[in-house]
């Protein structure tokens, strides 16, 4: 069995940050998504691995995984064009050639590995296997609608009216026979060759097609506010006390992670949070869900639920709450004056 992974797309909801960034990139407790999902990949066992980039930010993707040693795991690039997902897995063909896969969209991530699916789909002989989650938004995914027997009677590409509210996650299980059913189908609306109609091919095919309802939680971490979600469920999972900087004053309280040569001085830090590499923190607060990358400088300043990325300074800020700051930013707060000025990036958005 191979890995598909898919880390092209155009990020455009995550403007300005995928201008220079692959949206798969943008860290969660300072580690990047993709990161996350070539972990659960690599836990699987399987050592061959596609990776889709597309033509932006195929360069930022290949500057992290590079060969994939880090994962032990074999990568071979694939570029695309972003077509759509199905599109993603024909321009796969020659490297997944008759082999069966797992298909991972490298910006959601799970609390729940790959495992228990590739077991199923083997031991059960699937063609296909999906996941499923509840979700409040149907209109914004793939939908499934069930019969009693939790068998699939339809799935519906982000539907307009949508007959239920289980969407397909980015996690999906194949044979190779998902390749005869995207041959038959046609762009959609939105001028993309969708997996969700190439999967609903394969049961008008009669191809074994078997959906799983979805244990733990899961993020399509596609905007601003799924980011700082994934962020506060990965700190909340991962993050253990480990205090390797240095902190002179004030309280570092709870299940915090202070970086090496990071310094915290005359401040409060309180978990989960991780506080990064050479990153100074001085009379500032640090709430919960927090993330600050490597080398930012956080002064005078008060945080919460927020990720902040590498290089960032922010000086004399009252409050920042459910906030993404890319990198090299500057946040700053003139006290002498309630003007706002801003030197923002194109798409920003900022709510004062
Ligand atoms: O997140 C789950 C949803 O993902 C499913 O419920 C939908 O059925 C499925 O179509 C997909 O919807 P999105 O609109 O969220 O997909 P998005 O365009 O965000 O792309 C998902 C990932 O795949 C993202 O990491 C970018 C990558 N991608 C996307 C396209 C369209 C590619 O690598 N190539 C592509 O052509």
């Amino acid at each position: 069995m191979k890995a598909l992974v898919l880390s092209g797309g155009k990020g455009t909801r995550l403007r300005p940050l995928t201008f220079t960034c692959a949206k798969q990139l943008i860290p969660v407790a300072n580690k990047p998504i993709l990161g996350y999902v070539l972990d659960q990949v690599a836990a699987t066992g399987i050592r061959e691995v596609g990776v889709i980039t597309a033509p932006e930010t195929g360069q930022y993707v290949k500057d992290y995984v590079n060969n994939g040693s880090k994962w032990n795991i074999t990568v071979t690039y694939i570029p695309q064009e972003p077509l759509g997902l199905a599109h993603a897995v024909k321009t796969a063909r020659p490297f997944l050639s008759q082999d069966s896969f797992v298909m991972c969209l490298g910006d959601n991530v799970t609390g729940q590995g790959l495992g228990t699916f590739v077991e199923k789909f083997r031991r059960e002989k699937l063609d296909a296997l999906i996941i499923l989650k509840e979700v409040d938004d149907p209109s914004n995914f793939g939908i499934a609608q069930l019969d009693e027997n939790g068998n699939i009677i339809r799935l519906v590409e982000k539907p307009k009216s949508p007959m239920g509210n289980l969407a397909i996650i980015g996690t999906y299980v194949f044979s190779s026979k998902i390749h005869k059913a995207i041959e038959r189908i046609k762009h959609s609306w939105r001028g993309e060759l969708e997996i969700t109609d190439a999967i609903q091919e394969m049961l008008n095919m009669g191809f074994k097609v078997k959906a799983e309802i979805l244990k733990s939680w899961w993020l399509d971490t596609g905007k601003k506010d799924d980011i700082l979600s994934a962020n506060a469920k990965i700190l909340d999972e991962y993050i253990q006390r480990d205090i390797k900087g240095t902190v002179i004053g004030g309280i570092v309280d709870g299940r915090v992670r202070v970086e090496t040569d990071a310094k915290i001085t005359n401040s409060t830090v309180r978990g989960p949070c991780i506080i990064g590499k050479g990153t100074l923190i001085e009379n500032s607060f640090i709430g919960p869900y927090t993330s600050v990358g490597d080398n930012s400088q956080i002064i005078n300043s008060n945080l919460q639920y927020c990720v902040i990325l590498e290089n960032v300074i922010i000086k004399d800020v009252e409050h920042l709450e459910d906030s993404l700051i890319g990198k090299n930013a500057k946040l700053t707060k003139n006290q002498r004056n309630r003007t706002v000025k801003l030197h923002i990036g194109d798409f920003s958005e900022v709510e004062l």
